[in-house]
């Protein structure tokens, strides 16, 4: 299904590949982390239960549909629609989403910050489908 997100998301990607004078490299090179860092954290995202709400590339099960897919963040725009997307901020939504964001419909995660860090690595690392 493709949202409404998406497809902004999708329109902002062809913009920016039109304007290439904006966008000097490819988002997708903006970030790199350790591979087991992102194995941490796909271990926290099946253990903190996120799969209930999303559906997550690497998690087969379960799937939810409550909040929206979580594919790669190199290439998206603002994280929840509201905060600029850097990995401090996702690593901050992720674990208390009401508190990063006012008004978020996702609960805080029983996550520590040293594991949030690790989710944030793991989504950032995910390729955009
Ligand atoms: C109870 C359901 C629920 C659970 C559990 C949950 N989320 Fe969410 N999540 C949501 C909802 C709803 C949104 C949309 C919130 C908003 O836009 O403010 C969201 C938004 C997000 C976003 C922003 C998505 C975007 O497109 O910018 C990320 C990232 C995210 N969740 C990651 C996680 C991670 C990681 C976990 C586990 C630690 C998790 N979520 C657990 C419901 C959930």
């Amino acid at each position: 299904m493709i949202t409404g997100e998406q497809a902004f998301r999708h329109a902002a990607a062809v913009a920016c590949a039109i304007t290439l004078v904006a966008c000097k490299q490819p988002p997708a090179s903006r970030y790199t982390f350790d591979s087991a860092l992102r194995e941490r954290g796909r271990e926290v995202i099946e253990r903190a239960g996120c799969a209930a709400c999303h559906e997550i590339p690497g998690i087969d099960w379960p799937q939810g549909r409550t909040g929206p897919p979580l594919l790669g963040f190199d290439d998206v725009g603002p994280i929840a629609g509201a905060l600029p997307n850097n990995p401090a901020n996702l690593a901050r939504f992720v674990r208390n989403a009401p508190a990063a964001k006012p008004g978020s419909t996702m609960p805080a995660m029983p996550i520590s910050e040293e594991e949030a860090h690790a989710v944030a690595a793991y989504l950032y690392g995910l390729d955009s489908v």
